[in-house]
């Protein structure tokens, strides 16, 4: 196989030979490579002693070794914020589904056998004289060529739950599609409950990933039709309403430039059903960021009620006022639930009205710091909003008035 190597994997191949003999590029990006897409990520297998190789590598590199002693595995950092991964080649065994695996060193035939589908099961040697040629004793090619996802004994689910999550965003991402064994394997260990052991972390992960891909409104659908929106939370509800929410959602951030990350607005359209209580019971077992917490449990629980407020014909400063504290992921979502004017007006223009003056101005007009400050910068916004007031000097002249009163 050709594979066209960045520098970081020439500097891999230069270092490769005695004592270092079995160094493999691993995983995704062989997939990848075998694709034809691009992959930025260089993951490096080592028989032998992983950690070893990932110190020679950044010495050739110029750059720094992070290991990871525990684990066998070393992160390489070189250049300017580039990195490579390294492990040895390993066996794992699984104490318990969902748990972290103890592992051993081992071949590259068993660090294969230890992963995900065959697709991911494929590795390409690096010395010299073998470099390009592909070690691919799971059939992962030819998988790869009948666009399937198989995994590689039937213990692998049980192993790890989050392999299912996997196999949809793959299924997505590359129009592939899970094998009907291996979908007989995933659904027997949705039922037997073992996606419940997963850590709230784990799912988060898995979630953030899969809501993050580009048509990730079909991997909605997928969740529910495999029965893992329920396996995380009985509420939840990954069904067509929920994919037409999201996909709706993410147009609506990409029009207005809001920037929201697809993932929250995907967990807030799979959590739309339930109450705010058990939503943010939900998001803390998660364990998000407080800040993305607060927003997605704030587009559930405040957004219906945005739609109630804004219906009829409110000024706009009243839009403003119900819109503005819950920024973006609320009025977001409540425009994601109903097509409404005012929601339109909020994003397309009124949120980014501002006064021309500030507190230093209200200062130079003889009003000292204090709660008034911020009362009359508030009231005079609220002018200018409903079209009360047209530049800096009618803005003076209404703070003047104000102050007087
Ligand atoms: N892997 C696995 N089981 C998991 C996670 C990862 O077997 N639960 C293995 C797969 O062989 C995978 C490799 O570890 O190819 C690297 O994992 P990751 O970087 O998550 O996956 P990629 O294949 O690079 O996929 P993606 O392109 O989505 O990042």
């Amino acid at each position: 196989m050709e594979i066209s190597l960045a520098p970081e994997l020439e500097a891999a191949v230069r270092v490769v030979g005695e004592p270092y003999e079995g160094v493999y590029l691993v995983g995704g990006t062989v997939r990848d490579i075998l694709l034809g897409r691009p992959n930025f990520d260089v993951d490096i297998a080592v028989e032998g002693d992983g950690i070893e190789f990932a110190h020679v590598l950044a010495a050739e590199l110029g750059g720094s070794c992070l290991p990871h002693g525990q684990f066998g595995t070393a992160v390489v950092l070189y250049g300017e914020g580039q990195h490579v991964d390294v492990v040895t080649a390993r066996r794992e065994r699984y104490a318990s589904p969902g748990a972290l695996p103890t592992v051993e060193p081992a071949t590259i035939k068993e660090d294969l056998f230890r992963r995900d589908f065959t697709i991911n099961a494929m590795a390409v040697w690096l010395k010299a004289d073998d470099r390009g040629r592909l070690v691919d004793p799971f059939d992962g090619r030819t998988d790869l060529e009948a666009a399937a996802i198989r995994v590689l004994h039937d213990q692998s689910f049980i192993d790890d739950p989050t392999r299912i999550f996997r196999a949809v965003r793959y299924e997505n991402r590359y129009g592939f599609c899970i094998d009907e064994h291996t979908e007989a394997l995933a659904r027997a260990c949705i039922e037997a409950g073992h996606v419940g052991d997963l850590s709230g972390a784990r799912v988060r992960d898995e979630l953030t990933l899969l809501l993050e891909e580009a048509d990730a409104a079909r991997s909605i659908e997928r969740l529910g039709e495999l029965g893992l929106d329920k396996a995380i939370h009985p509420r939840l509800a990954a069904d067509e309403d929920a994919a037409t929410l999201f996909a709706r959602l993410r147009e609506l951030d990409a029009g207005y430039e809001l920037d929201v990350p697809s993932w929250r607005l995907g967990l807030a359209a799979l959590a739309r059903h339930l109450a705010p209580d058990e939503a943010s019971d939900w998001l803390a077992r998660l364990k998000l960021r407080r800040r993305d917490a607060q927003h997605v449990a704030s587009a559930i629980a405040v957004g219906p009620h945005l739609v109630e407020q804004l219906r009829g014909d409110p000024s706009p400063a009243e839009i403003v006022s119900v819109a503005e504290p819950d920024y973006p992921d609320a009025p977001l979502f409540a425009l994601g639930l109903a097509d409404l004017a005012p929601l339109h007006a909020y994003f397309g223009s009124l949120r980014d009205v501002r006064l021309d003056i500030d507190g230093s101005d209200l200062a130079e007009l003889g009003l000292e710091e204090s709660p008034r400050v911020g009362e009359v910068l508030a009231e005079l916004r609220r002018r200018k909003l409903n079209g009360e007031l047209d530049g800096r000097e009618s803005e003076l002249a209404a703070a003047r008035e104000l102050m007087e009163q």
